[in-house]
């Protein structure tokens, strides 16, 4: 049997992503999204087999570990995918060298404005890169500063968050940026009738995160994706700063236990930082380190009590496990029909 989505005939969301498909090299304009622990080699291979982007979640990996995982990603699927890059990471160009010795093709760069020195490196081996932009001017200096693509992602995501809602984020941004450059949207998408709005918007395609962490083909372990299953939009909540010294990039997840315990490290490291033990680099490390650790938890060893469950406010809209190639043609199928009227 055929792949379900090669089943799907999708004239009018092919012509409103002909520039992003064009730009990822897939059948389908749906990134994946990079997320720790989860986009690893299984998850992203399905991904990027089902003619979606699939992305490797880098995180805090080692150039050592990126090297394998890339390698190993490459024997499961020979269509294109790219690395995620987090910009605070101490050994950024290492793993920058590690990208193009595998010649990847796309690169993205998260967490923060890209280093002086990073966009070139990435250039340097023809590859694209992939930003992300809080604000609309910073956009436009990184598309100047040779930026392939930007990647708009609003507060409703899993993960690390911004303070903007996507819908006033594709309000702010689109209408200036979408003739010109290829422009995805992220946060919040859990059916394809939103992809068709971004789509009409100008958007060249889309990134998820949350409808694909629970997927057949996710390592996540069963409880992580048993916690998708019964949450609700509202359960999905950001982590709040407690301490205005230490700007903390609020994070997205289920609330728990685990939710408790960031306070706790927002204390410590702040404590750490007015007796002079840290600077502020290395305060906002040992916060993303928690964050990797904590993550990890959840993902990998099941505890979704203690450990943090990132997820987006889609959440609620994930109900039960399916393949990858099952969502893209649901969502595929849902942005055909709402742009055929139907
Ligand atoms: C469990 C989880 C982990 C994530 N980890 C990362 C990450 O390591 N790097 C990154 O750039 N984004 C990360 N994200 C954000 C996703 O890449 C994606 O942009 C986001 O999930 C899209 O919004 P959505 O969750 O509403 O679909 C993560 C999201 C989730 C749910």
């Amino acid at each position: 049997m055929p792949p379900v989505t090669a089943l799907l005939s999708s004239p009018r969301t092919d012509a409103l992503t002909a520039r992003g498909r064009d730009f990822l090299g897939t059948r389908h304009a749906i990134l994946c999204g990079a997320m720790s622990w989860v986009s690893e080699r299984h998850l992203v291979a399905a991904i990027s087999n089902a003619g979606g982007f699939g992305v490797i979640a880098c995180g805090a990996m080692t150039p050592e570990l990126l090297d394998a995982e890339i390698a190993a990603t490459r024997t499961m699927t020979s269509k294109p995918f790219g690395v995620n890059l987090i910009t605070m990471h101490p050994q950024l160009l290492d793993l920058i060298a590690v990208c193009a010795k595998h010649r990847v093709g796309h690169v993205v760069l998260a967490g923060g404005i890209p280093p002086k020195g990073s966009l070139e490196a990435i250039k340097d081996f023809d590859a694209k890169a992939l930003v992300f932009a809080p604000t609309l001017a910073l956009a436009k200096k990184l598309l100047r500063s040779g930026a392939d693509a930007l990647v708009i992602e609003g507060s409703e995501a899993g993960g690390h968050i911004g303070p903007v809602a996507t819908s006033v984020l594709a309000q702010e941004f689109l209408p200036h940026l979408a003739e010109d450059h290829v422009v995805f949207v992220a946060g919040g998408i859990g059916r394809g009738e939103m992809i068709a709005a971004y789509l009409e918007m100008g958007a060249c395609g889309v990134q998820l995160g949350t409808r694909f962490a629970a997927a057949r083909e996710s390592i996540a372990h069963p409880a992580f994706k048993a916690a998708f299953f019964s949450a609700n939009a509202r359960d999905a909540v950001a982590s709040v700063q407690i301490d205005p010294r230490l700007p903390v990039i609020p994070v997205r997840a289920l609330k728990n236990a685990g939710t408790e315990e960031f306070t706790a490290k927002q204390r410590e490291v702040a404590q750490a930082l007015d007796q002079g033990q840290v600077d502020m680099h290395e305060a906002q490390l040992e916060i993303e380190k928690f964050w990797a650790g904590a993550l990890r938890r959840a993902v990998i060893e099941g505890d979704v009590e203690n450990g943090s469950v990132m997820a987006g406010q889609s959440v609620g809209m994930v109900r039960a496990e399916e393949p990858v190639a099952e969502i893209i043609a649901s969502l595929i199928g849902e942005c055909e029909a709402s742009l055929s009227g139907n």
